[in-house]
């Protein structure tokens, strides 16, 4: 069990734990947010009382079925949607619109404009933000070329394929240089090969540049190749079933019997009648925020 790296340091420790344990304070924090939406004359509740932490450096994966909740937590995060109560901080900070320090990276292949050159595709949200053009290029460049686009810099979006249009996604994303990474479902629409090949360069990129990111998916497999921390949600409405540590797994250990094993039990965290181990982590108001088990 090991949801934060410094508890299992001071297990180690032959001195007795503090009683406040010395965390770093998160890059993110999710207070017990729910979110209702409007429907008809009532309304619908998509997450209720939904809390946690993401650390700097962090791949932090909310895992689901559809209907979970997970889209809608990451536009909370994004600022796009304001918690019903709760409350979502960003070092510290309430947030309560989106900001360019968090982009969101969606599924969709359509979210680069057709008219634009890749590099401008990269370069357009950095000018937005007042980047000077020829600093935004350079940007736009430095981007390309570590996601091994730099050859396609001035084609257009048409004429790539699906995991290059992911590639320009991330590099126009990751030239902004936010604090968090949102990535909504990114690869799903993806073949089983080129998918695998994108998990494969997040993660090259993300040992590369060690960025923090908050991603979402419905692939137990996928969230155990990409995730150092994943919170599983279970729907209707979406609420925390567990949180568990997946840093030991990746694409490498994919086959293993661990793997296996880690994924059969998430499985049954996220869809058997059986309730998780004890609470390991509480919330302020008491009631168990999330629930750790040894994946
Ligand atoms: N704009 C909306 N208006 C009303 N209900 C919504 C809206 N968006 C999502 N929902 C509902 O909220 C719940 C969570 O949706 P969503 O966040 O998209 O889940 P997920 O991404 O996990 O599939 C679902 O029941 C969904 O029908
Ligand atoms: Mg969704």
């Amino acid at each position: 069990m090991n949801i934060f790296p410094f508890q299992a340091a001071l297990a180690a420790s032959p001195l007795p734990a503090p009683l406040s344990a010395p965390l770093p304070a998160p890059l993110l924090r999710a207070q017990d947010v729910s979110i209702d939406y409007a429907s008809g004359a009532g309304s619908v509740r998509a997450t209720h009382q939904v809390s946690f932490d993401v650390y700097e450096g962090d791949r932090f994966v909310l895992l689901g079925p559809s209907g979970c909740g997970k889209s809608t937590l990451l536009k909370a995060v994004g600022g796009f949607v304001q918690p019903t109560s709760g409350g979502l901080l960003l070092r510290g900070r309430r947030i309560v619109k989106p900001g360019p320090d968090r982009i969101v990276v969606f599924q969709e292949f359509d979210q680069l404009p057709p008219w634009k050159t890749v590099r401008q595709n990269v370069m357009f949200p950095l000018l937005a933000g007042g980047v000077k053009k020829k600093e935004a290029q350079a940007r736009a460049l430095h981007w390309l070329d570590k996601v091994g686009l730099a050859r396609f810099a001035d084609a257009y979006p048409h004429t790539l394929s699906g995991g290059m249009k992911a590639r320009v996604a991330i590099a126009r994303a990751l030239a902004m240089q936010p604090d968090i990474l949102l990535m909504d479902e990114p690869f799903a629409a993806l073949d089983a090969l080129t998918r695998r090949r994108m998990q494969e360069e997040l993660q090259a990129l993300w040992e590369e540049v060690g960025f923090t990111m908050l991603f979402v998916t419905h692939s137990i497999e996928e969230a155990l190749v990409v995730g150092n921390r994943i919170l599983l949600l279970s729907p209707h409405p979406g609420r925390v079933r567990a949180e568990i540590d997946s840093h030991r797994f990746g694409l490498a250990s994919s086959g293993s019997e661990a793997f296996q094993a880690a994924a059969q039990r998430i499985h049954r965290l996220l869809f058997g009648d059986a309730q998780p181990a004890a609470p390991d982590r509480e919330s302020a108001a008491g009631e168990p925020a999330a629930v750790a088990v040894q994946a």
